[in-house]
């Protein structure tokens, strides 16, 4: 390993289990020297996955539903407490829409649901930047990532509501990183990832059929959990350090390919 994330202290949201893109994050910022407060939603903790990942790590656990402002608070200061200093690096790995959950089609949604799925999605990412800033908690030249998906830009008829929220959520990288990085040399960026078999990935509607057409659309093939994972600590290390407002591809080349010669063959008769 190459020690690029020695002596950084940062937050990591959304670990679930050994499945999620967030558990291969904090695996890797561990190996790459830093300490680090892991956080998810405190109805999400029961299953008990996160000890776990915390005893690997070396971590401790603060438990934060990401919509509540009161949870963020109490988790930014007490992190700051238990690292001993301010935030070099967040990752925010959060995603959840009730209309896919409850099986509602995008024509046909329910709006309490939308709104809640869109707080959960997108907003709390509005909401962990607004507490950072305004508590003046993260270092100059720190990093923030939030985890998105390209149905924000092209039509993904399954992705229903997420969609909305994450071209929701890449909006806000824009919109907050222009004043994270004007006043506090902060970057803000979201990373655009492969589908990957986690579970929320798989709680998409065809997520086999769609997994499989995108590995086979893709040059390099679809980056996996931990490939992502290499890619976001690339990002909250000091190699990176101008990059800022982007919205950044990682999906083996996915998001360029009009149509790959496997896709093809599968419509060309002889
Ligand atoms: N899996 C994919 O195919 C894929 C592709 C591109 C982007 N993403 C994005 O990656 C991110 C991580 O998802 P994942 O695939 O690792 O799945 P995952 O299910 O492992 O992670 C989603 C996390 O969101 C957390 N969460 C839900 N509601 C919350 C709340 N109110 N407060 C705090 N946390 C809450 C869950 O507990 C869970 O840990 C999401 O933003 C997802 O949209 C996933």
């Amino acid at each position: 390993m190459y020690n690029l994330l020695k002596g950084k202290r940062g937050i990591i949201f959304g670990a679930l289990n050994e499945h999620s893109i967030a558990w291969k994050v904090a695996e890797r910022a561990h190996e790459e020297g830093a300490t680090f407060v892991l956080t998810n939603a405190p109805i999400a903790m029961r299953m008990g996955a996160l000890n776990t990942l915390a005893e690997k790590t070396g971590s401790q656990i603060i438990p934060a539903d990401a919509t509540s402002m009161e949870d963020l608070t109490n988790l930014v200061e007490k992190s700051m407490e238990i690292l001993g200093g301010k935030i070099d690096f967040v990752l925010h790995s959060i995603g959840m829409s009730v209309n896919v959950r409850k099986g509602r089609h995008y024509t046909d949604s329910k709006y309490d649901f939308t709104t809640k799925g869109w707080d959960v999605s997108a907003v709390s990412f509005h909401k962990v930047m607004n507490v950072l800033y305004n508590k003046n908690a993260m270092n100059a030249w720190g990093s923030i990532v939030a985890l998105t998906y390209m149905a924000s830009q092209r039509v993904f008829p399954d992705y229903n509501d997420m969609a909305d929220n994450k071209a929701y959520l890449e909006s806000i990288a824009r919109s907050f990183g222009y004043f994270f990085g004007r006043d506090q040399k902060v970057r803000v960026n979201t990373i655009s990832q492969s589908p990957t078999p986690t579970t929320a990935g798989s709680g998409v509607k065809g997520f086999d059929g769609f997994i499989k057409y995108a590995e086979e659309m893709s040059p390099l093939g679809n980056a996996t959990a931990a490939d992502c994972a290499d890619y976001t600590i690339s990002m909250f290390s000091d190699l990176t350090k101008k990059v800022t407002l982007q919205n950044l591809f990682h999906d083996g080349g996915f998001s360029n390919v009009g149509v790959s010669d496997k896709v093809m063959d599968t419509f060309t008769e002889d």
